[in-house]
């Protein structure tokens, strides 16, 4: 969809004072550190060149008007600026209202309604972020529009908030940061406990990445993330009773193995072995990346997967049978998993060269055994959430 096209809806569906001001945030991969950030580990995402492009514009009273272009037989969801609490009714919508309330609460002054356009280009129910993409282009807009002062990793931690008390995911902070911090070209290696952060080039050469999605959709909500969370959260009091840790992700591989038997349930001593060596794992892919060790860091690609697989169990026949397809082809660097799992979306580093064959044959052995397609994508890695409108900064 072009801006043109993004104008003419915006027009088509609202009255239109002025020209609507544009904003964007993009969807993510994960490169590696799956389900590391609530442990306190480090994740290593980027953001990408599909997400959410939201127009909008003030209005003279309190209402927020919201559309999707994503959705719309549902129309135009409308709600008072004096209530914003969550309301099953309004659906989709309660992404950007819950990033709403927690700005107005957050003491930054909303003194208008709008009208909001969204249009994502995220596959849905892929596993790419559409949520916290929404959220985050929220926040952005409301910056812009009403001209606030928001440190931006302030408008993360709001952007979770929104997922964790509003919407009642209890995911981590990688989503909203991977999408709030982006940068075109590179990855972010975050400390999730710490909040450190530094971007690393990805220049992969001769490789691509390619997005390889299931299209067996996931809800995170629907899905066993919360149980997850409170398996690792019991096996880290379980450790607790003899060693001073904050996190899972405090740990060596050496004092896991050495007070594992701590944790009293076997499930979940297997869940907070794969938060352990998955962290570590995250900061070693880093460095073999930095010193151009594209093989490595495969191989640490693939063992992540595994590790999702065996230890964490959130993978599933698809994204098993489609990583399995992908380490089967020549030219493939490493293959895993992306994201929450259940489902959604794998990555793999294919030589450019390979790139045909590699989705022609992985669609092939995907189809025979799932019985429907994959569908592929090239991952551009491209800006964090920003302002498009022309002349803006
Ligand atoms: C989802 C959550 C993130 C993270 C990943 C797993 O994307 O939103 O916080 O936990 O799953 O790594």
């Amino acid at each position: 969809m072009t801006e043109t096209n993004l104008l003419d809806e915006f027009q088509s569906i609202f009255n239109i004072v002025e020209k609507p001001r544009m904003f964007f945030a993009p969807g993510r991969i994960n490169l590696i550190g799956e389900h590391t950030d609530y442990n306190g580990g480090h994740v290593f995402p980027a953001s990408i060149s599909f997400g959410t492009y939201a127009l909008t514009q003030k209005r003279d009273d309190q209402m927020l008007n919201f559309y999707s272009i994503n959705f719309p037989h549902i129309g135009i969801i409308e709600c008072d600026l004096a209530d914003l609490a969550y309301n099953e009714a309004h659906d989709w919508a309660n992404f950007p209202k819950g990033m709403i309330k927690y700005m107005c609460e957050n003491g930054h002054k909303i003194s208008s309604g709008m009208d909001i356009l969204f249009y994502g280009d995220i596959p849905n129910g892929a596993g790419l972020s559409s949520s916290a993409s929404i959220e985050m282009v929220t926040g952005v807009l409301l910056e812009g529009l009403f001209d606030l002062k928001i440190d931006r990793v302030q408008m993360i931690q709001l952007g979770q908030k929104v997922e964790n008390d509003y919407i009642g995911v209890n995911s981590g902070i990688m989503d909203q940061f991977a999408i709030g911090k982006g940068k075109k070209g590179h990855a972010i290696l975050l400390n999730c406990q710490s909040l450190a952060y530094n971007y690393a080039p990805i220049e992969l050469a001769e490789h691509v990445i390619i997005i390889i999605n299931t299209n067996k959709q996931r809800t995170l909500a629907g899905s066993k993330y919360n149980e997850r969370r409170a398996q690792c959260d019991q096996a880290l009091e379980n450790l607790q009773t003899a060693l001073q840790i904050k996190s899972l992700g405090d740990l060596t591989k050496e004092q896991f193995e050495q007070h594992k038997q701590l944790i009293t349930d076997e499930t979940n001593q297997k869940r907070a072995r794969h938060a352990v060596y998955e962290n570590l794992r995250t900061i070693e892919a880093l460095q073999q990346l930095q010193q151009g060790n594209l093989k490595a860091f495969g191989q640490l690609m693939n063992e992540s997967h595994k590790s999702l697989q065996l230890d964490y169990e959130v993978t599933g026949i698809e994204l098993d049978t489609i990583v399995q397809a992908a380490w089967d082809q020549p030219g493939v660097v490493g293959a895993r998993m992306t994201g929450a799992g259940f489902g959604g979306c794998a990555i793999a580093i294919v030589e450019k060269d390979q790139v045909d064959n590699f989705k022609k044959n992985v669609n092939h052995s995907y189809n025979s055994k799932i019985g429907y397609e994959a569908t592929f994508y090239t991952a551009a890695i491209d800006d964090g959430a920003r302002e498009l409108t022309e002349g803006a900064v």
